[in-house]
């Protein structure tokens, strides 16, 4: 029985030698473990092995068995190894690789983003409010009259409840300093704004805006003509001329526009308004108060400045954009340009 069972190992070390496809290790499987295999057949001849002998022979048939179940695995696993280089044999990874086409950002995410990074740097964190306000966040809290024309509903979009389209992004001055444990607070705020306009070369019924606001003790206007300076010269290049011409918004005391010296090749230069800025008035300050039901923004002892800009204008000035429909028209030729 001992030597049957050697000779089953021996046979099966030869045979699979020759094993060279799934289907003949599936013949040497039967062949040997099967249930007419010749495993299987000396196993049953144990019933006749003599007591004493039992063990030893028990002992070798599992040994036999091993083996045999251990060449089957390691061949099945290296047929499987050659059917996988055989599917990538006629494969040539020395071909060049299909270019895809690359994307790049819009011009006018391409502005907003420098503009937040530029204020980024000189500390401006990033706050948000939502585009559909109350009358109370985008009017009457920025000291802005019932009967100011911007509250028009010739020149705003109204909802039946009351609320509105944030017709800029100051809105967001309001919510922060409502929200806020409590001054200092520095801010940028850029997002959508809504007004009812005729949509043409250079109005549209909605833009992006970028607000700012710093709040703190003793913020004068030389902090904002510092801050708006540096933003201005970082977008446009230092030797551009920038000047402060006075102006009036409700929410601001004093109040500028913000000009900037334009030089278009074969024109006369000349000034373009590109934002409008102040000190906040202390009647916002008030509003926020009462609002908090504290008086930690009260101007006697806080003052701060902001400011407001239009980030298509930015764009259309840096780049001689003629058209503000161009940026909402998706046309590749436009687009490309600035990939
Ligand atoms: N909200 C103004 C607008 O949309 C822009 C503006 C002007 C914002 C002066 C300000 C500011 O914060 O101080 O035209």
């Amino acid at each position: 029985m001992l030597d049957e069972l050697s000779a089953i190992q021996s046979d099966a070390l030869a045979a699979i030698k020759s094993v060279d496809s799934e289907s003949s290790l599936e013949e040497f499987r039967i062949h040997y473990l099967g249930k007419k295999g010749r495993l299987t057949a000396a196993a049953a001849g144990m019933r006749d092995v003599s007591k004493e002998d039992k063990r030893a022979v028990g002992q070798k048939l599992n040994e036999v068995r091993n083996t045999i179940t251990g060449l089957i695995d390691e061949r099945s696993s290296e047929l499987a190894a050659l059917k996988d280089a055989e599917a990538v044999a006629d494969i040539d990874p020395t071909l060049p690789s299909r270019s895809l086409p690359q994307g790049a950002g819009h011009p006018l995410s391409q502005m907003l983003n420098r503009a937040v990074d530029t204020l980024h740097h000189l500390g401006f964190a990033i706050a948000e409010g939502p585009e559909i306000e109350t009358e109370w966040h985008c009017f009457d809290a920025l000291n802005t009259p019932a009967d100011h024309p911007a509250r028009n509903e010739k020149d705003t979009f109204y909802f039946d409840s009351g609320k509105l389209l944030r017709t800029h992004t100051s809105s967001v001055q309001v919510r922060t300093m409502e929200g806020a444990d409590a001054p200092p607070v520095r801010i940028i705020a850029p997002g959508s704004a809504f007004r009812r306009d005729e949509i043409d070369a250079t109005h549209s019924i909605s833009f992006t805006q970028l607000e700012g606001l710093y709040v703190d003790r003793e913020v004068t206007l030389a902090d904002l003509k510092g801050t708006l300076e540096y933003f201005f010269h970082s977008i446009f290049g230092a030797d551009t001329e920038l000047r402060f011409r006075p102006h009036f918004f409700p929410f601001t005391e004093p109040s500028f526009e913000i000009d900037i010296k334009l030089h278009a090749a074969g024109k006369a230069s000349r000034w373009i308004e590109i934002a409008g800025c102040g000190m906040v008035d202390p009647a916002v300050f008030e509003a926020i108060n009462s609002s908090r039901e504290d008086d930690l923004f009260s101007p006697d002892n806080v003052s701060g400045f902001a400011f407001g800009l239009g980030i298509d204008r930015l764009a259309m000035i840096k780049h001689g954009i003629p058209d503000l429909r161009l940026f909402s028209e998706n046309d590749l030729r436009f687009l490309r340009q600035f990939a």
